[in-house]
């Protein structure tokens, strides 16, 4: 049988060799700052973002090598996401990655400070990679300005927030999860894609849609392992949803009827992939997301 586990444990230790790299080291002067931000980009995690770019550039018959900078760009993106995402003034939680959250640790200014230097690196760890063309890696920081902006996930981390006082239609549920979760696997997949010198045509369009599908998966899942998961093997904080009164897909439904869209959703994203070759490793990746326990 296929190993996915295998697979992911091989490009998480790639990824985090390159956030090592790329991520700023120390000043004597102020090395917090420097702690703080590597406290939560190297605390582990499941990696599935990077894994998917470098997944998708393999598949479309690119080079990891070139894939890795944008993976770990997009990593930085979404280790800042999470740090702002705890925060008291957002979801107020107190355990990520298995370990206190990085406010409890540092303070809020530093983990405000920690998650913009975050997404401060992530564009230069992109700018620079060396194995694309300026002009490729200038496209690269186009998608990630568009894809962690206001039109990605910081729009729907609005909705999110907005959900909280106003419950949401569910079309309106879609798109806060299409921004707030899809937008940064959605990148994640176009990213691949670029390092794979694919921008256009049936490939993109079939990881970009597989993609789109994952994400949708990834968060109805998140969902429910927000209600029923246990915070030990999850890492994080549980049940931050109902207290904070979020509207989620269990706002519509019950968890045994989330699971099921999760599923069909999954059963897309398989499908918009069939045809590409080498495409093992991305089907066997959907799967994994609906029976993840964390
Ligand atoms: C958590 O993402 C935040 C969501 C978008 C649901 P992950 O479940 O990928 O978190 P890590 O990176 O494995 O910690
Ligand atoms: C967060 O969604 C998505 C981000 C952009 C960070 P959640 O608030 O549901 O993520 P968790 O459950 O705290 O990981
Ligand atoms: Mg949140
Ligand atoms: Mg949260
Ligand atoms: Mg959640």
């Amino acid at each position: 049988m296929f190993d996915i586990k295998n697979e992911l444990n091989r490009a998480a230790e790639l990824t985090e060799e390159a956030l090592d790299r790329l991520l700023p080291s120390s000043d004597p002067d102020y090395p917090v700052i420097f702690e703080a931000v590597r406290y939560s980009a190297m605390a582990g995690g499941k990696r599935i973002r990077p894994f998917i770019t470098l997944k998708v550039c393999e598949m479309l018959g690119g080079d990891v090598s070139a894939a890795l900078p944008y993976a770990a760009a997009i990593e930085m993106i979404h280790c800042y996401s999470l740090i702002h995402d705890d925060l008291p003034c957002m979801d107020n939680d107190d355990l990520r990655r298995g370990k206190p959250t990085n406010h409890k640790v540092y303070g809020e200014a530093m983990a405000l400070l920690a998650g913009d230097a975050l997404l401060t690196h992530a564009f230069g760890a992109a700018a620079s990679n060396e194995k694309m063309s300026p002009e490729t890696n200038l496209a690269a920081l186009k998608l990630l300005s568009e894809r962690a902006g206001c039109y990605g996930m910081i729009g729907g981390q609005v909705l999110d927030m907005i959900g909280e006082e106003t419950p949401h239609s569910y079309e309106l549920l879609l798109k806060m999860h299409e921004k707030k979760t899809g937008a940064l696997i959605r990148l994640s997949a176009e990213l691949g894609a670029l390092a794979a010198g694919c921008r256009s045509g049936e490939k993109y369009e079939a990881a970009v849609k597989y993609a789109e599908y994952i994400g949708l998966a990834f968060q109805i899942v998140d969902d429910i392992l927000d209600a029923e998961g246990d915070e030990v093997t999850l890492g994080k904080s549980v049940g931050t949803d109902r207290r904070e009164g979020k509207t989620t897909f269990l706002s519509f439904m019950s968890i045994y009827e989330a699971h099921r869209r999760a599923e069909l959703v999954t059963i897309e994203a398989k499908n918009a992939i069939e045809k590409i070759e080498n495409n093992e490793t991305l089907l066997a990746l959907a799967d994994y997301l609906l029976s993840r326990k964390s």
